[in-house]
């Protein structure tokens, strides 16, 4: 299953707007699609326990889970302004999405303005800790 990167980035963008994201005013949304084909989006969801926030890929994966999908094909993940640049997904979500990843899994970081760059797991977790 393949859906065009901009399809993904326009469903990561949407998510990201439902943000709550009072305590970082950071905004960040995901859009995945899993090897069933399905759609599954996130946004991150802070909370005054500032600890207990999470991620907008964390809320992706989830419902990836939850409607039983088992890889991540590609996933996007939208935030950052031009001075920070497209917003790469934070050390946990790495190791979130190395779970459900493989080597052609395509991780897309992007920008406001829409730059974006493509990443593999193994780029951004090398020599990651995962079971068989
Ligand atoms: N954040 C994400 O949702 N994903 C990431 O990969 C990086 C960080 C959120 C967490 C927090 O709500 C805000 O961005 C600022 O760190």
């Amino acid at each position: 299953m393949t859906i065009a990167n901009d399809d993904l980035i326009k469903a990561a963008t949407e998510a990201r707007r439902h943000a709550h994201n009072r305590y970082s005013n950071f905004a960040v949304g995901a859009a995945l699609i899993d090897d069933k084909g399905q759609l599954h989006v996130g946004c991150n969801v802070e909370n005054a326990a500032y600890p207990l926030g999470s991620c907008a890929e964390a809320g992706a994966i989830s419902s990836m889970v939850i409607e039983g999908g088992a890889r991540i094909v590609k996933i996007a993940v939208v935030g950052g302004s031009g001075e920070i640049g497209p917003c790469t997904p934070c050390g946990g979500c790495r190791q979130r999405i190395r779970e459900f990843a493989d080597a052609e899994t395509v991780i897309l970081a992007i920008d406001d303005s829409g730059e974006w760059q493509e990443y593999s797991i193994e780029s951004l977790l090398p020599a990651s800790f995962h079971l068989p």
